[in-house]
Parts: structure tokens; C-alpha cells; sequence
């Protein structure tokens, strides 16, 4: 798999008073990155971690701000016990210094974060990855786009999104405090 630069996942301890701030990033932040974000919270409720954890999700386009997570995506969700409660924004620079970690859903929207970080005079690579870094059982780097296809698309977002949140979980646990 092409890997991106980072290596291992931004390392600190981790406590209520600084909660580790997470945002998944796609395209128009309708399906992909509210899936993303409505499971890893979901997995972090579950755990009974809400507090340590601050979880977001943005697009790297403005085509849909302002809009709830897409009708498809929130039915894959629902059927899994998982409310999106997400609504559309663009990734701004203020992000890019804001968050710990930033999780592109594909290699595309992963170049434009680094594009925004290069416009902001921002170095990100330490922190940035694509989601599908962390998926276990990886065919490729990308969580595909589900907006022009059918419903097995959005139930093949939401397995990536779920195995891939699980191990990402996993890997920042141990770092709760
Ligand atoms: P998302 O899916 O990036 O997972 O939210 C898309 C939503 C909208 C478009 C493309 C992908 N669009 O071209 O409008």
C-alpha cells in the first residue's frame, strides 16, 4: 500500500482537560467523513471515552455547506444503531493548527489538505493521514466515493469506516490517562 507520511499517530497523553481532537476530512462532507465521524464516536461512547475525545468532520469543498450527512449514509448509520448529527463545512486553515489528528478519506482530499497547508504556511505532515492507513484489511488507500453510486456503496463506506475507527481506537487508547 502507498503509504502516506505518517508513520505512527501523533503520541501524547491524553486527558479530560486535553481532550485528543480528531477530524475526518472528504470532499463534501456529506457522506464519507460524517460516517467517519458518527462511528468513531459511537466507538468512543461505547468505551465510555467521550471526554477524552473531541471528534469532527469537514470537506474540502464548499459544494454542500451547511447540509445534514446524505439520506443513504444516514440509513447505513441508522441500521447500525449510529445517528450523523454532521453538518457540511469547508476545512478552514484555523483546523489544520486546531486538531491532533487529521484523517483524509482518500488520497485526493489527503492532497488537498496539504495544498490548504501549503496556502496557510502550515506543516501538517506529522499529523495527517488517510483513514485507510489504518484499515487492517486495506485493498487500497482510499475510502471510495459512494455519491454517484448505490446503496452498496454507502454500506461499503461504513465497514471500511467501522474497522478502520476500531483500530484507530485501539491505537489511541492506551494513551488515556
Ligand atoms: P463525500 O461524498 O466527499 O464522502 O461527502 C461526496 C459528496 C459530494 C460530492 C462528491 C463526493 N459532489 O461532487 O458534490
Amino acid at each position: 500500500m502507498e503509504n502516506t507520511a505518517l508513520t505512527s499517530l501523533p503520541h501524547r497523553t491524553i486527558t479530560t482537560e486535553e481532550p485528543y481532537k480528531i477530524c475526518f476530512v472528504c470532499l463534501g462532507n456529506i457522506c464519507r467523513s460524517p460516517t467517519a465521524e458518527g462511528v468513531f464516536q459511537h466507538l468512543v461512547e461505547d468505551r465510555g471515552l467521550e471526554a477524552y475525545f473531541e471528534i469532527d468532520s469537514a470537506g474540502t469543498s464548499s459544494y454542500h455547506v451547511g447540509e445534514p450527512a446524505n439520506k443513504h449514509s444516514q440509513r447505513v448509520a441508522n441500521q447500525n444503531g449510529i445517528t450523523l448529527h454532521s453538518n457540511s463545512r469547508q476545512l478552514k486553515g484555523f483546523d489544520l493548527e486546531y486538531y491532533d489528528l487529521l484523517l483524509a478519506m482518500d488520497t485526493d482530499n489527503y492532497q488537498n489538505m496539504m495544498d490548504l497547508a501549503r496556502r496557510n504556511g502550515l506543516d501538517i505532515e506529522e499529523k495527517s493521514a488517510r483513514l485507510r492507513d489504518l484499515d487492517p484489511d486495506p485493498t487500497h488507500g482510499d475510502v471510495p466515493d459512494p455519491y454517484a453510486g448505490g446503496m452498496d456503496g454507502f454500506q461499503l463506506v461504513f465497514d471500511i469506516v467501522q474497522r478502520s475507527c476500531e483500530n484507530l481506537l485501539d491505537q489511541l487508547e492506551p494513551m488515556v490517562k
